[in-house]
């Protein structure tokens, strides 16, 4: 089930076997040198608490890991503030005063420089302000909310009394926002009336308004005033931030919480309809994205402006924004917006401005670049840049290409980092200074990972074979469950192999053992690096009154890595009112805009009597797939009705639609 696009391409590279050795520059002067890896081999527990101690524990730990399988627990009996490490421990050392955000509105000319200091005091006041409303340790709190310091702020906060977050992408939609909410059982949920995106305030509040009528256990909702529209108000559940946050005292004595303690859920899509709440905690997580951040970036805090340029609604967020950077006490920046906003040079104007150091961003934001043009980026002075990451997708060659040209000048090395929501951070990764990259590949895992690529039957297939991407060690980041559901965690990650963790990508090593990743081997497509799953699609679509059946599958695209292919079948009813197809298909892609998100509405949505089964009446998705790419067909013989076949691969040419 992986990208066959992918797959040829990589064929073809591994042909080409093209290298980029560390430079001289980065060789001298990089964190750690090829010797780490052996080191954490020789005994990954051991590297792992070295790490792990440079961060501030309330109390030591002497317990490193705990395996019953699946479940883990790193550094147990420590303790620990997560917010004390992302700043107080900054300040404390006599950093106060260096800035920890470069924030830049959407609106031009609106920026503010948030220091380690005023970062500190925020959080405080904003944690005194949720204790007052009765937030307690333990209890979770939502967070949907657009790009702006407060949902920093939101996030540490809720972290420093032990309030696990939910952080819901601002994409969602209500109904998204409330299933999550629900299962998450939060009573507190932290959010704004709206925020700037291309140019043109949206509306959020409004969405948690329309959310929370389905959520009665809610009790509050804190607002934040970002773009001053209108909002509706509910007396008694609804509180202006600046009313409660503002006036609030600016010191908190922090408490210190077990290294287990949960710090935070993360929604995710699966293979079923039922989004993951993937839990992480705080020990563990803070060590592996710390790390991961100071050596995969090769940070020098004192000199690195890092971008990442990632929603902080998604993981990558989480750990290259918020947790890993702040713990390391480096200055970023973060922008509001969209990359075209004020312009198609709006990225490189700010990489110009803030003299950034290292760009962390997925594929699909650089092929939209290329396809805008390198006039753009050349307009600028990017010399700044030294450092290049990739994540959220495999990076097709060409794109890694033109990122180091046109972005890096040819100076820059770059790191393509595979890792995911379950994982907490970076698990496979080139290191600068130290592996000699090539374009597409991740490489190899990181100091104190285990990885390992298997067939179906769990043995390890020799090199320059396809397989199964396991990871064959627990490690510090990892997750330590779904929400309320341990038994759909074992059966998820760790029913497939004895003991192994099965990531759900296909992937392969070269002849020189290093790793290239091949795409999701399971039903969950990545559209511009939003993963979703083909079931949650689908699930939305039945709930259209005209749709009968749907089958959903992830197509190959240029700029979006795949896109949403959606065959549907039409009701009786529908069919008999005769309504225009282009008509019921614009309802049918706003439906599932208003079910999940617009990044889940259908690229495309093919009209069709019937949707190819198998004897057993399974829909044939690989046939779809097939289909929706353009391919020559495969085995039809299992198929019940081969004509049906023929027949949609006809409409395709029809209702191929485009925004
Ligand atoms: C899935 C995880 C990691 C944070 C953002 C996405 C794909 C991620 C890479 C990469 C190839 C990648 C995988 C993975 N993926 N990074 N560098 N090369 N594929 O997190 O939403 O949890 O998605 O994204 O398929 O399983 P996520």
């Amino acid at each position: 089930m992986t990208d066959h696009h992918h797959e040829e391409a990589v064929e073809a590279l591994l042909h080409e076997n093209r290298r980029f050795a560390p430079s001289a520059d980065f060789v001298a002067t990089a964190n750690v040198g090829p010797n780490v890896y052996a080191e954490a081999a020789a005994d990954p527990e051991a590297w792992w608490a070295e790490q792990a101690r440079t961060l501030e524990w309330a109390t030591p730990f002497t317990s490193v890991l705990e395996w019953e399988p699946p479940f883990a627990r790193w550094f147990s009996d420590g303790t620990l503030n997560a917010s004390v490490n992302c700043l107080d421990r900054h300040v404390a050392a006599g950093r106060g005063e260096k800035v920890a955000l470069h924030w830049v509105g959407e609106p031009e000319g609106e920026a503010a420089d948030i220091t380690y200091a005023e970062l500190l005091e925020r959080t405080c006041r904003a944690a005194n302000a949720l204790e007052s409303l009765g937030v307690e340790a333990g209890d979770r709190v939502v967070i949907y909310m657009p790009m702006i310091p407060e949902a920093i702020v939101a996030m540490l906060a809720c972290a420093r009394i032990g309030a696990p977050h939910s952080v819901i992408f601002g994409g969602f939609s209500a109904e998204a926002l409330a299933d999550r909410i629900t299962d998450a059982d939060a009573q507190v949920i932290i959010t704004a009336d709206g925020g700037f995106r291309r140019g043109v305030a949206s509306g959020l509040k409004v969405e948690v308004d329309a959310a929370l009528t389905l959520c009665p256990a809610v009790t509050t909702s804190l607002v934040v005033r970002r773009t001053g529209q209108e909002v509706g108000w509910v007396e008694g559940r609804d509180l202006w931030w600046h009313d409660v946050v503002d006036p609030a005292a600016p010191t908190h004595e922090p408490k210190a919480f077990a290294a287990e303690h949960p710090l935070y859920i993360m929604y995710t899509s699966g293979t079923t309809a039922k989004p993951k709440g993937i839990f992480h905690t705080t020990g563990g997580y803070l060590t592996h994205t710390s790390t991961t951040h100071r050596l995969v970036f090769d940070i020098k805090p004192e000199t690195d402006i890092c971008w990442t340029s990632a929603d902080i609604g998604w993981v990558t967020g989480h750990s290259y924004i918020v947790y890993g950077p702040l713990a390391n006490g480096v200055t970023q920046v973060m922008y509001e917006g969209t990359p075209d906003a004020g312009g198609k040079d709006r990225w490189w104007r700010i990489i110009e401005d803030y003299k950034v150091t290292i760009l962390y961003t997925a594929p699909t934001a650089i092929r939209t670049f290329m396809k805008w043009g390198a006039e753009f980026p050349a307009g600028h002075d990017l010399s700044s840049l030294r450092l290049l990451g990739s994540v959220g997708e495999p990076i097709n060659p060409e794109a890694w290409m033109w990122y180091r040209k046109h972005i890096g000048g040819g100076r820059c090395p770059i790191v393509d980092t595979w890792w995911q929501t379950e994982t907490g951070g970076i698990m496979i990764t080139p290191l600068p200074g130290v592996t000699a990259t090539k374009p597409g590949a991740a490489m190899v895992p990181f100091p104190g990972i285990s990885a390992e690529i298997v067939d179906n039957d769990g043995d390890p297939v020799p090199d320059g074979h396809g397989g199964l991407l396991v990871i064959t060690r627990p490690w510090p980041g990892m997750l330590r469950g779904i929400w309320g559901d341990p038994e759909r965690y074992a059966d998820t990650y760790w029913s497939k192999f004895d003991g192994m963790y099965f990531a759900g990508d296909g992937a392969k090593r070269d002849d020189d053992g290093d790793m290239w990743l091949l795409g999701r081997v399971d039903d969950v497509m990545n559209v511009s690096g939003h993963r979703l799953s083909t079931a949650e699609v689908e699930h939305a679509l039945v709930g259209h009154p005209a749709v009968a059946e749907a089958a959903v599958v992830g197509a190959h695209d240029q700029i979006t890595g795949q896109a949403i292919v959606a065959f549907v079948t039409l009701t009786a009813s529908s069919e008999l009112h005769g309504a225009d197809d282009r008509e019921i298909i614009a309802s049918i892609r706003a439906h599932v805009a208003e079910a999940i998100s617009p990044i889940a509405k259908p690229r495309q949505v093919i009209l069709t009597p019937e949707l190819p089964k198998t004897r057993s009446g399974k829909i044939m998705r690989r046939l779809l797939r097939d289909i929706a790419e353009h391919r020559a067909l495969g085995d039809v013989t299992t198929l019940t009705d081969p004509t049906v076949v023929n027949m949609i691969d006809g409409l395709m040419a029809v209702h191929a639609e485009d925004d």
